[in-house]
């Protein structure tokens, strides 16, 4: 085989590699690092891009000596007697100092933005004036966001004000788990009996998308969560949405039997003992659903928060989060599941909405 049959394969077998390489490469996806929308963020990205353009530098000036090397130092057919063996650079002085010092002074460079970076962003702060304080604790697989200041429990989605600290003490109930949201902040774990803390902040009102670094078992990969950063107002408006439904025991205007039927069910299929409702259900192994109308995702995050997602949910867990511990509600073929699903639907999309706020039609249940 020729090097020129090589060489007709090779380089664009290579070149389509390449292609298809880059094609994975973009910067400013929900998820990605490189796309920051926070200070601790922005922060942590010019580190790596410092890191980046000096590994770069040196990258070029290695390749390109060894290049040199390479064509200049080549075979030659006419030259081959002649070669002995070259001249010896061993014991050098000014080489030797040379390569021993530049790599030493290269790290200083690097290792100075470093550390101050990591006192900037250190893991313990001190809450201030104007801080907002959020206990994380990792379940498998979703998330626990207590607001211990506003009296909030909630699941999944992380409501923060922006252009506000906002420090979280993590720890988990029971694996390894490592909170990160890419576009506001580095990855911190969850350990269980460990309090660990991370900050962080976002500059702009829009929904961040996080997700669990750390293996933990079955439905790792479906282990995500939201942070919805919004204007103060907003942010205001969402803790008196919270705080206001003191009991969601179901206060339509006009009462609706299926919303009844929902509550009813709840209370008796199972749901309220695994989850808590304020006022409703104390179950504690699942997310709280306290308001859970009020949320856009479910499963962690995993599926919007439509009602035709939520009835997928209920009516087969397994499917849509595999190794998750919801338990199937209904048996193979129940011919009461479609009807009884669509009334936990509507049931738990009811909870903080907007009909809810009006007085609570008593003495109003469904049979
Ligand atoms: Cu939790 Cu991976």
């Amino acid at each position: 085989m020729s090097t020129t049959w090589w060489s007709r394969r090779i380089a664009p077998t290579a070149l389509a590699l390449v292609a298809v390489i880059l094609a994975g490469c973009e910067y400013d996806t929900p998820r990605s690092a490189l796309n920051p929308a926070g200070p601790v963020a922005a922060a942590q990205l010019d580190l790596f891009m410092l890191t980046f353009w000096w590994g770069l530098f040196i990258y070029v000036i290695v390749a390109g000596i060894l290049c040199w090397a390479l064509w200049r130092y080549r075979y030659r057919a006419d030259q081959a007697e002649q070669k002995g063996i070259p001249a010896q650079i061993h014991g050098n002085t000014l080489l030797e100092m040379g390569w021993g010092l530049l790599p030493v002074i290269i790290l200083i460079i690097i290792g100075i933005p470093t550390v101050r970076l990591i006192f900037a962003n250190e893991s313990r702060v001190e809450p201030t004036e104007g801080d907002l304080v959020v206990n994380v604790i990792g379940y498998r697989w979703w998330w626990e966001f207590e607001y211990p200041e506003l009296g909030i429990v909630t699941a999944n989605e992380l409501h923060v004000p922006v252009d506000r600290r906002v420090i979280l003490n993590l720890n988990s109930a029971d694996v390894l788990h490592s909170f990160w949201a890419p576009r506001l902040g580095g990855k911190r774990d969850l350990i269980p009996n460990q309090d660990n803390e991370l900050w962080l902040e976002a500059d702009a009102p829009g929904i961040y998308l996080g997700h669990c670094a750390e293996f933990c078992l079955t439905a790792h990969a479906y282990m995500r969560f939201r942070v919805i950063a919004e204007a103060e107002e907003d942010f205001e408006r969402w803790v008196e949405a919270f705080q206001g439904n003191e009991t969601q025991l179901v206060a339509q205007t006009v009462p609706d039997p299926l919303i009844e039927a929902g509550r009813e069910l709840f209370m008796t299929k199972g749901c309220a003992g695994c989850h808590a409702i304020r006022g409703v259900a104390q179950g504690q192994m699942g997310p709280d659903l306290t308001n859970f109308g009020l949320r856009t995702s479910i499963a962690a995050a995993v599926l919007e928060n439509t009602p035709e997602n939520l009835a997928w949910w209920i009516s087969d867990p397994d499917e849509v989060k595999p190794g998750n511990f919801m338990p199937d509600l209904f048996r193979e073929g129940d011919p009461n599941a479609d009807e009884q699903v669509a009334a936990l639907v509507a049931y738990l999309e009811s909870l903080g909405a907007e009909t809810l706020q009006s007085a609570t039609a008593e003495g109003e249940t469904w049979q």
